[in-house]
């Protein structure tokens, strides 16, 4: 039987190795490497991915929440991990407790983690995220003296880091730059201990701007080889290839639909197959008439409404297509910045959406 009958997407973690050594090699020795790998490590997987990448090549691991950081530390990694979304007064024990450093932007936030570090007797690492334009999170510029200082003025607390995130770093040089000098205005004439880290840097700016890059840099999407704006010139090696199999086949007539609503219409006498994913999957609803797929060396246009579990593409041009043919949804042939255009979203949700019932199956 084969494991995989349906639907599931393979984890080249040989590729994430190689995509790291493209990073380090463009941004020199200095900068540490933060993977971003909140949600579900961008749908590849949170434990195995941060595994993996705290031993070859990321010397953090950055996500979105105490839960996802706690799943981290539960599976034995003793990196640095930081929480980049704000934190709930609720949570600063369990992020204190598990050694999870924490982004704060107030005063309010600061006491609170100086009171429940000092209930533990423990240390609790803070970041100072300033807000330069996102109006997400973080404190005002002007309040990074006063906030600093604070933090430092409190026994049990430790001023790890000062961040900022930009809005659109891959392509509005303007407000990017703009965001930097605002953060490196405020940073000037400000004493900081020498190991605070100060990090603002995403995939698209740690590729562009190399003032952004500072001593630690937050990558997401280029370490899982997606480039959309290819930024590193097809050097980046897609780190997951989503698969799926011929379910059925069937010839339709010239005027005959596919899918519900009847949106496809076979002009010729067409052959129709049936695929074992849909949205139920991961696979966007959105993508209905718009994609592609890789089948026996060649696109296959995908033809009529996604379904929850099943697809159609037009095999008519296929010349011999089987029930259980291995057909690629996503990776070298079909890239992920492709489907999002198609999608009308971004790459990072057409990764993010797969779903559980998609297999993983990780390559060493
Ligand atoms: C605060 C923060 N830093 C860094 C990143 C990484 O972004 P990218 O995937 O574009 O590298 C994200 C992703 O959304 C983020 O929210």
């Amino acid at each position: 039987m084969e494991p995989y009958p349906r639907t599931w997407a393979e984890i080249n973690f040989p590729a994430m190795a190689h995509n790291f050594r493209v990073i380090r090699n463009h941004i020199g020795p200095t900068p540490k490497i933060g993977l971003v790998c909140k949600a579900d490590a961008y749908g590849h997987g949170l434990v195995p991915v941060g595994r993996f990448a705290a031993r070859n090549g990321a010397d953090w691991l950055c996500v979105a929440s105490v839960q996802e950081g706690v799943a981290l530390r539960d599976s034995g990694l003793d990196c640095p991990i930081m929480v980049m979304s704000p934190t709930l007064p609720v949570e600063a024990g369990q992020a204190i407790f598990y050694n999870l450093d924490v982004f704060v932007e107030s005063s309010a936030a600061i006491h609170h983690y100086q009171a429940t570090a000092a209930s533990q007797d423990r240390i609790a690492r803070l970041h100072l995220k300033v807000d330069t334009g996102l109006h997400r999170f973080g404190c005002s510029p002007d309040q990074i003296p006063a906030l600093t200082r604070e933090i430092q003025s409190h026994p049990n607390l430790l001023l790890a880091g000062v961040a900022q995130h930009f809005l659109n770093s891959s392509s509005n040089p303007e407000r990017t730059k703009a965001q930097l000098n605002t953060f490196h205005q405020s940073l000037e004439n400000l004493e900081l201990p020498p190991l605070t880290l100060i990090h603002t840097a995403n995939s698209a700016a740690t590729a562009l701007y190399p003032e952004s890059r500072h001593s630690l840099i937050r990558v997401g999407m280029h370490a899982y080889g997606i480039d959309p704006d290819n930024l590193y010139q097809n050097q980046l090696i897609p780190v997951m290839r989503w698969f799926t199999r011929i379910t059925s086949l069937r010839k339709v007539a010239p005027g005959e639909t596919v899918s519900y609503n009847g949106t496809w219409k076979a002009k010729t006498p067409s052959t129709i197959a049936t695929l074992g994913v849909g949205y139920g999957d991961g696979y966007p609803r959105a993508l209905s008439n718009k994609s592609e797929v890789f089948l026996q060396g060649q696109t296959v246009p995908q033809v009529g409404l996604v379904c929850m579990d099943q697809i159609m593409i037009d095999v008519t041009n296929v010349p011999d297509p089987q029930i259980g043919d291995t057909v690629e949804l996503l990776g070298e042939n079909i890239r992920v910045p492709t489907l999002a255009r198609a999608a009308e979203t971004n790459s990072h949700e057409i990764v993010t959406r797969l779903m559980t019932r998609v297999n993983r199956r990780y390559v060493y």
